[in-house]
């Protein structure tokens, strides 16, 4: 039962959370103990009725991450009746595809979600972080920023390739504050997102497959939890070998 979980009594904020990673992820968290707050703009009832049949806790936040004002305004009253915030995963994001360049409307609203969206998350949640002296922040990037890709557009890549960069801002400041912040990079991952790119390049992946939603939800629990206690600015490839995608 969750409540002997590693996470119990801990309290994690995931976007993104009605569908794919980000639902993962919030399951994940649920069945090792968090009380999850998930922020989506979807319809997050399947989140909710498997976290519950599995004992755990969630509550579904109606919020736009591109909205800081609103998302504090959202977050503020459960934080304060569960009295902590813990763990931030900001999971929502879009990708558009395309080639060398793109038109500017893509570019801003991209880096919006991506970028701004995540940032405006861990934002949310420094302050109760730092009062208890303990968080952990994982951050969705990719390996298009580690690599580059043929397959989405600039913005993708430019707004995840930002997010490693804050990675190692927020363990830098963190570190001293006992907040660790750590990004995983997921390579092809079978959600909506991809579904929606053309058919992948399956053999270019060397272990000839690409990956599913809870194999970035297990590192990211595993990121988010006591096990990876020295790991901070850290990056890690979930990606099944693929160098490029
Ligand atoms: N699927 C992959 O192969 C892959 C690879 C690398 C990185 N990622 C990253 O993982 C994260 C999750 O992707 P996914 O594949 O699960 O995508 P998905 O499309 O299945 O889910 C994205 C979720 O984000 C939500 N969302 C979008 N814009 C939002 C907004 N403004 N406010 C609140 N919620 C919003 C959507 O409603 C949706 O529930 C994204 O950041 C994505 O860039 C995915």
């Amino acid at each position: 039962m969750s409540a002997a979980g590693e996470l119990a009594g801990r309290v994690a904020l995931v976007s993104g959370s009605a569908q794919g990673i980000g639902r993962a992820v919030a399951e994940r968290l649920a069945a090792a103990g968090a009380d999850i707050l998930g922020c989506d703009l979807g319809d997050q009832s399947e989140t909710g009725t498997r976290i519950a049949e599995s004992g755990g806790r969630f509550t579904p936040l109606a919020v736009d991450v591109t909205d800081r004002d609103a998302l504090e305004r959202a977050i503020a009253e459960p934080v304060r009746a569960l009295g902590r915030l813990d763990i931030v995963v900001p999971c929502a994001g879009i990708a558009t595809i395309g080639g060398p360049v793109s038109p500017a409307g893509d570019w801003q609203r991209v880096l919006r979600v991506n970028l701004d969206g995540a940032y405006a998350l861990v934002a949310a949640a420094w302050p109760a972080m730092e009062r208890r002296r303990d968080g952990r922040i994982v951050l969705i990037s990719s390996m298009a920023a580690h690599r580059g890709s043929l397959v989405v557009a600039p913005e993708y890549s430019a707004s995840k390739g930002a997010l490693e960069s804050l990675n190692r801002h927020f363990a830098r400041h963190g570190g001293p504050l006992g907040i660790r912040c750590n990004c995983v990079a997921p390579g092809i991952i079978d959600t909506e997102m991809t579904r929606a790119f053309p058919p992948p390049r399956v053999a270019d992946v060397p272990m000839g497959r690409i990956g599913t939603p809870d194999e970035v939800a297990m590192v990211v629990e595993f990121l988010a939890g006591d096990r990876s206690s020295y790991v901070t600015g850290a990056s890690i490839p979930i990606a099944g070998g693929l160098f490029f995608c």
